[in-house]
């Protein structure tokens, strides 16, 4: 079959795709195993799925990686899920750097253990000067937290007389959210055939068109994030025009 990759147009990319990574759990039950087994199979459609990203020149990819419910997972899951993202990240941090892709994180990574914290800001810091892709890691992240959060934020603003009420406007409020400076998606994927925002980037999301497809994760291929983008580039976007 030919591939998805040559229907691409090159010409009016999305600048930023965003991915729940749904199903891991379901793909493993299916085949008999405990959860985490997808969660490890997962990784693979990670690696792919940001090494198409790279090679099409998207410029943002997030990846909802852990969302601040996942924390009510039971111990044996959160600790897991937390020990492969760790350990991945620090695998593939000379992949990253070979294929000049930066990692940026969006959450409340205060909650994230001591030595993931450190592990990811070594990464970071090691991509820091890749121009290629950016590759943003939802971790310990809801939009609702991160709204709450830039309400504070802007509120302390007022209180200590750096703001007006009247200069708060979209761009002081985006400013304020954890996604400062990152352009909004494009396009959202969501996989295993669940048709639901979840708590994930509520307000970059207003605009962005949303794409489902009923396979789970752990079987997402590049092809399937080609033939994401062509549906994408199919659709007209008025932005409310
Ligand atoms: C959702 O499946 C998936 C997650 C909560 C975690 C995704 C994590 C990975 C793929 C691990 C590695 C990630 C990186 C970025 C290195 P689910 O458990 O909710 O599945 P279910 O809906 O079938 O229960």
């Amino acid at each position: 079959m030919p591939s998805s990759k040559n229907l691409i147009d090159k010409n009016c990319l999305p600048k930023h795709i965003a991915i729940i990574m749904d199903g891991n759990g379901r793909w493993a039950k299916e085949r008999g195993y405990e959860r985490i087994y997808g969660h490890q199979n997962g990784v693979v459609s990670v690696r792919e799925t940001t090494e198409a990203a790279a090679e099409t020149g998207i410029d943002y990819l997030t990846l909802y990686a852990f969302s601040t419910e996942n924390w009510g997972r039971p111990q044996k899951e959160v600790d897991a899920l937390m020990e492969l993202l760790v350990d991945t990240i620090e695998k593939e941090t000379p992949t990253l750097n070979k294929n000049n892709v930066r990692l940026l994180t969006i959450g409340d990574l205060s909650r994230l253990p001591l030595n993931a914290r450190g592990k990811l800001q070594k990464c970071i810091g090691e991509t820091a000067k890749n121009t290629g892709l950016s590759l943003v890691l939802a971790l310990s992240y809801s939009s609702r937290w991160e709204i709450v959060n830039a309400a504070k934020t802007i509120g302390q603003a007022l209180l200590d007389g750096k703001i007006r009420v009247e200069e708060i406007d979209e761009q002081v409020f985006s400013d304020a959210l954890t996604t400062k400076s990152i352009p909004d998606p494009d396009l959202m994927i969501r996989t295993s055939g669940e048709e639901r925002i979840s708590n994930f980037l509520l307000w970059q999301l207003a605009y962005s068109e949303l794409y489902f497809t009923k396979k789970h994760w752990p079987d997402f291929r590049k092809e399937d994030f080609y033939q994401a983008i062509v549906d994408y580039q199919n659709r007209e976007r008025r932005f409310g025009k």
